[in-house]
């Protein structure tokens, strides 16, 4: 299976390492191929570097790993999105991280299914950093990864690419969930910038 992702920067490229390592094939598509080229190379025969039309043609699942303002764009690029496993790991950040843009009683995630028609919009990779994307191992437990979307199988299909590069996939059930992780995302945010932990941080999941 090849994994479409939209971006190569932070959160693209972290994750195409994650995925590429394990023996998927990832296709990058950002708008200047170009400039993206060492770093797309250094990640191995696995990865590929292309547009954005052809990135979205190419795989049946698709990352969006851009920023939010572009992805109203994306979703109109595409008459039909044909079932598609659209993964939305974007946050609608107000400038200078200040906050969310929208929210409450409706998320980017939301707004996303709402545009991008025949899409199977499932939200996730976006409420941690991209390090830990990167390399999700930590030497007491398990990172989590929220994952919600109104398609069970599609869902269930991202939980399995969470759980592949390290994490606890944890199913969070409709995409209306999404009101509540973008929120998570602003948790992370804070306490990474505002509050002092910095970036090697991440959230797990207690039980008993
Ligand atoms: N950074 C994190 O730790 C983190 C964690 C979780 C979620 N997120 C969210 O993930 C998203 C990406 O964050 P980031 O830190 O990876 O941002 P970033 O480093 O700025 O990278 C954004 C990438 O998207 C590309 N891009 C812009 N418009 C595009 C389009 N129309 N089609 C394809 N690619 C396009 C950019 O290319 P150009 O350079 O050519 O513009 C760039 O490669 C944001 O919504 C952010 O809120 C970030």
């Amino acid at each position: 299976m090849t994994i479409s992702i939209l971006g190569a920067g932070n959160v693209g490229l972290a994750l195409a390492g994650a995925f590429t390592r394990r023996g998927e094939t990832v296709v990058l598509g950002v708008p200047q191929p170009a400039k993206y080229a060492t770093a797309v190379a250094a990640l191995g025969e696995r990865a590929r570097l292309t547009t954005t039309a052809e990135a979205v043609a190419a795989g049946e699942v698709v990352i969006l790993a851009v920023p939010h303002a572009a992805v109203a764009a994306i979703a109109h690029s595409v008459d039909d999105w044909q079932a598609k496993v659209l993964v939305d790991a974007t946050n609608p950040l107000a400038p200078g991280l200040a906050g969310l843009t929208l929210g409450t009683t409706t998320s980017g995630a939301e707004e996303l299914a709402r545009l991008a028609r025949g899409a199977r919009v499932v939200k996730a990779f976006n409420s941690t950093g991209a390090e830990n994307m990167a390399d999700a191992s930590y030497p007491a437990g398990v990172p989590m990864m929220p994952v919600c979307g109104d398609d069970a199988q599609a869902r269930q299909r991202v939980m399995a690419l969470a759980t592949l590069i390290g994490f606890e996939a944890v199913d969070m059930g409709p995409l209306s969930a999404a009101r509540y992780l973008e929120p998570f995302a602003m948790t992370w945010i804070h306490l990474a910038f505002r509050q002092g932990f910095g970036r090697r941080f991440a959230f797990g999941l207690l039980r008993r």
